[in-house]
């Protein structure tokens, strides 16, 4: 039964295309403007895809073999296998009215398309999922199960699949900054802290820090606004790394100012900087393995009044139940995702008005690197200000309000995550493309 997952991982996939696509066409009502490059994109890999290599296959295995098996799924199958056949009609359909909506009068056609092809999709996979999967599940037998699991196998999927093609990347991380669905990992659940409110939380002018006489910052000025999600991005061995821990005080600074949420912060000790409100979520996770969930949590409320911690502790489990589930193994036991999430959940306990990430997606799948960037917005969505460093510059940028490009202990480039994504100095270095 392998195919099922399969099917169901490209279920998901599709559903956060059709998302993305319902909320793209309501901003094109809102700002009566199109991104043909984008559609194209959107629309060459639903055809080369979802119309070639997906629907065939449910039509020439998973279908064929359970019409034989159960007089109940026929029905079913001729409703799902009528859309699959209409589904290229649809698409020429979409073309068609993207070339049109060139003009403005023709906008209104185009986006009733989309809203309705994305119904569409949408009302396929419900079906899909809830009347012919279970069926499948109950009357294929296992001879069946290893003929469609073979032809499935092979699941090459071109934007999301782990041999993603590289002229699908863009598109891959503009969907995922536009879809708003969360999937993987055993989820998470947007939670309940927050920050007040105002204007700069961190602002950093001239700071400089050294390993013995190399230095690794040559003088680094930057903000961060509260709310912002305020990306640091650049090549391996930047200093983005050096750059957190100066920020968080357990690397000593030689010269420059760090004032945070209005105050002086640079002579103070790491964990008064925690007490201030700064969580620092290190590069590799760096979480304790022998020791349990639970108590790696407790760990980063070191700083916070005995009674409040559990209150916390409910909350992080209650953003990530996973952790909750597991919380009295130890932490090794975890996956690298989890992993990360406890790390993340680990800064949390702290209460940080500003929480530095260091390379969360680092190592991880890329739909599990998905789910972190879904975890960062929704944390920003309750408030927190996040100073995000990635290697993987697309994602970040495609989700910061602004970015900064660090090489070799300098910033060299700044503007919205917007710009820095269009940008060809960007692109060439950070965006393999
Ligand atoms: N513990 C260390 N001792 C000496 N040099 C270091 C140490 N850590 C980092 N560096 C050097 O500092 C520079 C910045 O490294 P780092 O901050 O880790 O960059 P990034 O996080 O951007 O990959 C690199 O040249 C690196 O070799
Ligand atoms: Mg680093």
């Amino acid at each position: 039964m392998e195919a099922l997952n399969v099917i169901s991982e490209e279920h998901r996939n599709l559903w956060r295309l059709a998302s993305a696509i319902e909320l793209v066409a309501g901003s094109i009502e809102q700002e009566q403007r199109v991104d043909s490059e984008f559609f194209n994109s959107v629309f060459d890999y639903l055809e080369h895809f979802v119309d070639h290599s997906h629907h065939p296959k449910e039509d020439d295995f998973l279908f064929r073999l359970l019409r034989l098996r159960s007089e109940e799924a026929g029905p079913i199958i001729d409703r799902l296998a009528a859309d699959h056949h209409e589904a290229p009609n649809e698409l020429a359909t979409l073309r068609a009215q993207l070339a049109a909506a060139t003009n403005p009068a023709a906008i209104s056609s185009f986006v009733a398309g989309l809203k309705s092809y994305a119904a569409t999709q949408k009302r396929h996979i419900l079906a899909e999922e809830k009347e012919l999967l279970p069926l499948a599940r109950a009357a294929l037998t296992a001879d069946d199960w290893r003929e469609i699991d073979s032809a499935f196998l092979a699941n090459d999927d071109p934007l999301f699949g782990s041999k993603a093609r590289a002229e699908y990347r863009a598109l891959f991380h503009r969907l995922v900054s536009l879809a708003p669905d969360s999937i993987g990992l055993g989820g998470h659940r947007p939670g309940t802290f927050s920050a007040g409110d105002g204007d700069v939380l961190l602002r950093v002018r001239g700071l400089e820090s050294a390993y013995g006489r190399i230095k690794a910052l040559k003088g680094i000025d930057l903000e961060v606004k509260r709310g912002e999600i305020v990306a640091l991005v650049g090549a391996n061995g930047a200093g983005k790394t050096t750059f957190l821990r100066t920020l968080s005080g357990v690397q000593p600074m030689s010269s420059g100012q760090i004032e945070f949420d209005g105050q002086n912060i640079a002579a103070l000790r790491a964990d008064q900087r925690v007490r201030r409100g700064i969580g620092h979520c290190p590069e590799g996770r760096q979480v304790f393995g022998p020791l349990s969930i639970e108590d790696n949590l407790r760990l980063g409320a070191y700083t916070r009044p005995k009674d409040q911690v559990a209150a916390d502790l409910a909350k992080i489990y209650a953003m990530f139940p996973v952790l909750q589930e597991k919380h009295k193994l130890p932490a090794g036991t975890l996956s690298g995702g989890q992993q990360q999430m406890l790390a993340i959940g680990r800064a949390l306990m702290g209460r940080p008005k500003l929480l530095l990430l260091d390379e969360p997606s680092m190592g991880l799948a890329p739909l599990l690197v998905e789910e972190v960037f879904n975890i960062v917005k929704a944390l920003k969505a309750q408030g927190i200000t996040i100073l995000l460093v990635e290697q993987n510059a697309f994602a970040a940028l495609a989700i910061a309000d602004r970015g900064y490009v660090m090489e070799t202990g300098a910033v060299t480039l700044t503007g919205t995550g917007r710009q820095l994504l269009a940008n060809d100095d960007v692109r060439v270095a950070y965006l393999g493309m």
